[in-house]
């Protein structure tokens, strides 16, 4: 039956009003106060809900539904402008169905059996922006605001370096209005809330709402120190008309001066779309900023125009959503837990929620300051945020949607696991266990610290079952994990006499290894692998390296006065230089390396990159293999670099080695070429 005609139900009625109330309200802490207090994923929920009410109950339509609406009223203290035309949403696919019944639909009204051509662009999660330009002078810069009236922010814009102020070349538009997204990428996002905890600011929650704040300063030099980045996406009102596709305009853009994303690309049909989607969404967590999406767009500008708009959004592009990265959940409980180098951090037990792609039932609340900070409580509804495969946090309280029985959340005064002291040191936000290695937690995680794959690497060896020797009392340092008998093993739940072996024998494996990695597994504060190898090459050996002054540690590669003082520290107490010297009595041994050697290794002075994925051996091994000859290995390929390994799947890397004219090899020509040395 349809419900075309009819007289929608009593209760559809009310929550439609719910949902109206809900979506202007949201709306409002969202585009006008830059203070979203829910996530954007349970915002599209509202709105979707109250989309499909109004298509099964056509009379619930109004013209003022949120629905029928692009963004919130501007400020009031900027200057109004009026857009040439008007700055459009765009619908959301949330499915690949949602994406083939969108393909179909555009086919069917234009009667074309043929596959239609999309450029691909990822949805930026910023701020949209439009950029008048008058015979090649940047004139005036606007939000979007409701999408007829925007905020003029021109002071505010010309302060972002990506924004041209003036047009490259000479073949632009006596009059050109560029459309894009000013945004914020994450690495910038991270150092200026890091700046603001250190000052006690408040901080913003994510990427997207520090760059909405960045802009909406009244003060311009504000605006000028936030890293904010534009990508143009299209065009608005233009003087003629520019030529080509949809695609080939924004190259057009990047001609005369504006970042368009690397990522553009033009895809055949809708397979093309969703082949375009899951490889972006692969990279997603790797990309230098937040995207929610995907943007595909009709290539051809005659189809455009002949699709058209409804009401919000043109008909011609959609937005292909990813998985939401917050979601909100309720905090069940906080638990304390204690890491290897005593390090307290109170852990979120959260009502299991689908975000970010996984189920997630644990975050971190990171330290005391960033309780109190949040103001959470136990019994609170919260923001939480997973974003790819970063452990998921707390960002926020969602207020007013919390229950009476909330509880407030006492950071212990005594260690959870061994009773002893908490401390926190001046200047320091963690709060500590003072307990040392009698801290069973400190010894459990120092252990597996020590078997992790880039230290001792002892296969088969994982946290549950260092756990259960531990409690077991089977070991009580890393020592002994070479004392261990096979029936002791076998006896274990879930060991038996085959996989005791294995790990015998894992263990007799590990004992032969270097100095770095013996270095690294000692668990020393502040030394990861890099500084490890850096000590291990310039000192050699371990005696030298545990008689060495501050003075001389401070000699080395990256080591300053606080590392220095964390190796002196450590190989001072009497407990360290006993477990090493345990360790070396259960055999445990290396080669040394006679430091002067390093001059005449065969690579040395020359800088490896390594990219793409290996097959016979983890990046990690190559790595290994490359520093053993004396070479360095670098990030990122630059004119020192002297040679790339590529593997299949490397992208930006390979492609700035060949335009540097870099030697480049393949996995094959570098295995022989590092057994000829
Ligand atoms: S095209 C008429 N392309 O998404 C077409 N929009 O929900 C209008 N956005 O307001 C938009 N990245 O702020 C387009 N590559 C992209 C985008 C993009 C992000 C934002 C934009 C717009 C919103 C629509």
């Amino acid at each position: 039956m349809s419900n075309q005609d009819q007289q929608p139900p009593a209760d559809v009625v009310a929550r439609c009003h719910e949902l109206t109330n809900q979506l202007n309200y949201h709306n409002k802490q969202y585009y006008l106060l830059d203070q979203p207090e829910i996530p954007d994923a349970e915002y599209d929920r509202l709105f979707q809900e109250l989309k499909s009410l109004e298509q099964a109950f056509p009379p619930l339509l109004t013209e003022s539904s949120p629905t029928q609406r692009v963004g919130a009223l501007p400020l009031t203290e900027f200057e109004t402008v009026l857009h040439e035309m008007p700055m459009l949403s765009l619908d959301n696919a949330f499915s690949a169905e949602d994406m083939q019944a969108f393909d179909k639909r555009l086919k069917e009204r234009l009667k074309q059996a043929d596959e239609l051509e999309y450029s691909c662009e990822p949805k930026f999660d910023g701020i949209a922006v439009s950029l008048l330009y008058r015979d090649g002078v940047l004139e005036r810069g606007a939000t979007r605001g409701d999408g007829t009236t925007g905020e003029n922010i021109t002071q505010n814009v010309r302060t972002i370096g990506s924004i041209p102020l003036r047009l490259q070349g000479d073949d632009y538009p006596a009059v050109l209005e560029v459309r894009g997204e000013i945004f914020m990428p994450k690495r910038g996002f991270e150092q200026l809330n890091q700046r603001a905890i250190a000052r006690g600011e408040k901080i913003f929650v994510n990427p997207r709402n520090a760059a909405a704040g960045s802009l909406r300063q009244l003060d311009s030099t504000v605006t000028a120190r936030r890293p904010l980045v534009m990508c143009a996406y299209n065009v608005g009102y233009v003087e003629g008309e520019l030529k080509g596709a949809h695609a080939q305009i924004l190259l057009q853009l990047q001609g005369w001066g504006f970042v368009v994303s690397e990522e553009l690309s033009v895809v055949d049909g809708v397979q093309g779309c969703l082949n375009y989607y899951a490889q972006l969404e692969q990279r997603r967590a790797g990309l230098a900023y937040d995207i929610d999406g995907i943007v595909f767009k009709v290539n051809s500008i005659p189809l455009q125009r002949r699709l058209g708009f409804v009401s919000r959004a043109p008909r011609w592009a959609i937005a292909h959503k990813f998985p939401a990265q917050e979601e909100i959940t309720r905090l069940n409980d906080v638990e304390f837990q204690v890491g290897r180098t005593g390090a307290i951090t109170p852990v979120a037990r959260l009502e299991p929620v689908f975000v970010g792609g996984v189920t997630v039932s644990n975050a971190t609340l990171h330290n005391r300051d960033e309780i109190q900070r949040l103001g959470v409580r136990i019994g609170d509804s919260v923001i939480v945020r997973r974003a790819g495969d970063v452990i998921p946090k707390v960002v926020a309280v969602v207020p007013g949607k919390n229950g009476e029985n909330r509880r407030e959340i006492s950071f212990p005064e005594h260690c959870p696991v061994c009773g002893s002291l908490v401390e926190t040191l001046e200047g320091e936000a963690v709060a500590r266990c003072s307990g040392g290695l009698v801290c069973e937690a400190q010894r459990k995680e120092a252990i597996k610290h020590f078997a992790s794959r880039q230290a001792m690497d002892i296969d088969g060896l994982g946290d549950k079952l260092v756990e259960q020797l531990v409690d077991e009392g089977l070991i009580h340092q890393v020592a002994d994990l070479f004392t261990l008998s096979c029936e002791q093993i076998a006896g274990l739940e879930r060991m038996g006499l085959k996989s005791a072996e294995n790990l015998l024998r894992a263990l007799d494996v590990s004992r032969e290894t270097t100095l770095s990695r013996f270095l690294f597994s000692l668990g020393i504060r502040e030394v990861g692998q890099a500084t490890a190898r850096n000590l291990a090459q310039y000192f050699g050996s371990l005696e030298k390296l545990v008689q060495a002054e501050i003075e001389a540690l401070m000699e080395v590669d990256d080591v300053g006065p606080v590392v220095a003082h964390f190796v002196h520290d450590f190989f001072q107490q009497d407990n360290n230089l006993k477990a090493v010297e345990a360790l070396k009595t259960a055999g445990v041994h290396w080669q040394e390396i006679d430091p002067v050697e390093q001059q005449d290794l065969p690579l040395a002075g020359k800088t490896y990159v390594l990219t793409g994925s290996l097959e016979t051996m983890t990046r990690d091994h190559a790595k290994e293999l490359l520093l053993a000859k004396g070479a360095k290995v670098a990030g990122s390929v630059s004119a020192k670099t002297h040679c790339v390994v590529a593997g299949p799947g490397a992208g930006a890397k390979r492609a700035k080695a060949e335009k540097l004219n870099i030697e480049i090899m393949d996995e094959a020509t570098f295995l022989s070429f590092m057994e000829s040395l």
